[in-house]
């Protein structure tokens, strides 16, 4: 009798708990979550360092130009709709810019990327102008924890190696991935942090980085931000992955985003945004920090449906 009891406590809630945003009923989903998302239809993709092509589809150049001295910024960005791409907010300045988005390039300095292997060769590059870019609060450059979303001009053709990432839906919402081995991969040296950047390194380099508990995570991000008695920290806004040793982002690659490969509810293995890059030290056994992509599901929904065509 004691179990009936038991079970009718925790039954409520348990759907209490559950009762969170749930992006499937929401009318931007037909929007995300294409059927192409976060596969990789790429045959073979090789071990080490460099990425090939089709392997992060979801990844694009956001390039913007400062007016004074005409500065080039840089930033990776993460395709999530066929008008949409994802990015830290901080990669905007105060001022408008001039800026686009390029897709469908693994060598920055090459128009048409081709594997060498298997003779397999990319379309070439694509442009699109930006049409606004949103931001998930006004607070500009130093709040790190906020996300950025940019509206493309034009609609982004999805093909083998133009695709999106999956968003996070039903079982993963709640999953702790503590232990899961994440991917990420950006333009600049990301293996080793005590190098300088390499300008003429232009390929997309990748690494697997395993994500970190909340502890380590807090520990992680009270390390690089130092004392901050007036900036309130809600750690489920955040994920941190890597810093063992060697295991390190390199502080000069701004953007990017943590993916793992999840099945939901029978589907096929996709990969899943997870989290964008918001803050690292370089430094060994401090984590590398994310801004949790889940926490501003409904900010990015929300902006996407009301934004669509
Ligand atoms: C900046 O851009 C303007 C307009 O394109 C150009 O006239 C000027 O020479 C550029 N300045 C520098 C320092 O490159
Ligand atoms: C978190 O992970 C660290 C490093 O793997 C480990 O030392 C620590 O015991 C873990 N803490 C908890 C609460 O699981």
């Amino acid at each position: 009798m004691a179990t009936f009891f038991v079970l009718f406590l925790i039954l409520p809630i348990h759907f209490i708990g559950c009762s969170k945003f749930d992006p499937t009923t929401h009318r931007g989903w037909p929007l995300i979550n294409d059927k192409r998302c976060g596969i990789r239809t790429q045959l073979k993709t090789g071990g080490g360092k460099y990425a090939s092509i089709g392997e992060f589809p979801w990844l694009v150049e956001f390039i913007f130009t400062l007016k004074k001295g005409n500065v080039t910024g840089f930033c990776t960005a993460t395709i999530i709709s066929d008008q949409f791409v994802l990015l830290p907010a901080y990669c905007r300045y105060k001022e408008p810019h001039p800026s686009k988005i390029i897709v469908g390039n693994v060598d920055r300095n090459k128009d048409v990327d081709c594997d060498t292997k298997s003779n397999i060769c990319e379309p070439p590059m694509k442009q699109y102008g930006v049409e606004k870019f949103f931001r998930s609060n006004d607070a500009y450059s130093t709040d790190v924890s906020s996300i950025g979303l940019v509206k493309i001009q034009g609609k982004f053709e999805f093909n083998d190696f133009v695709a999106p990432i999956c968003l996070e839906y039903g079982e993963l919402l709640s999953k702790d991935y503590t232990g899961t081995e994440a991917e990420f991969a950006g333009w600049n040296n990301i293996n080793d942090p005590d190098v300088k950047p390499d300008p003429s390194s232009s390929v997309l380099q990748k690494m697997t980085l395993p994500i970190q508990n909340e502890s380590v995570c807090i520990d992680s991000i009270n390390y690089i931000l130092g004392p901050h008695p007036n900036q309130q920290i809600d750690i489920k806004s955040y994920v941190c992955a890597g810093g063992m040793q060697g295991q390190h982002i390199s502080p000069w690659d701004t953007g990017g985003v943590l993916a793992v490969s999840q099945s939901v509810a029978g589907d096929i293995p996709r990969f899943f945004g997870v989290g964008v890059r918001a803050m690292s030290s370089g430094v060994d056994f401090i984590a590398d920090v994310f801004t949790r992509i889940s926490y501003h599901l409904e900010w990015i929904m929300d902006t996407i449906a009301n934004e669509s065509v």
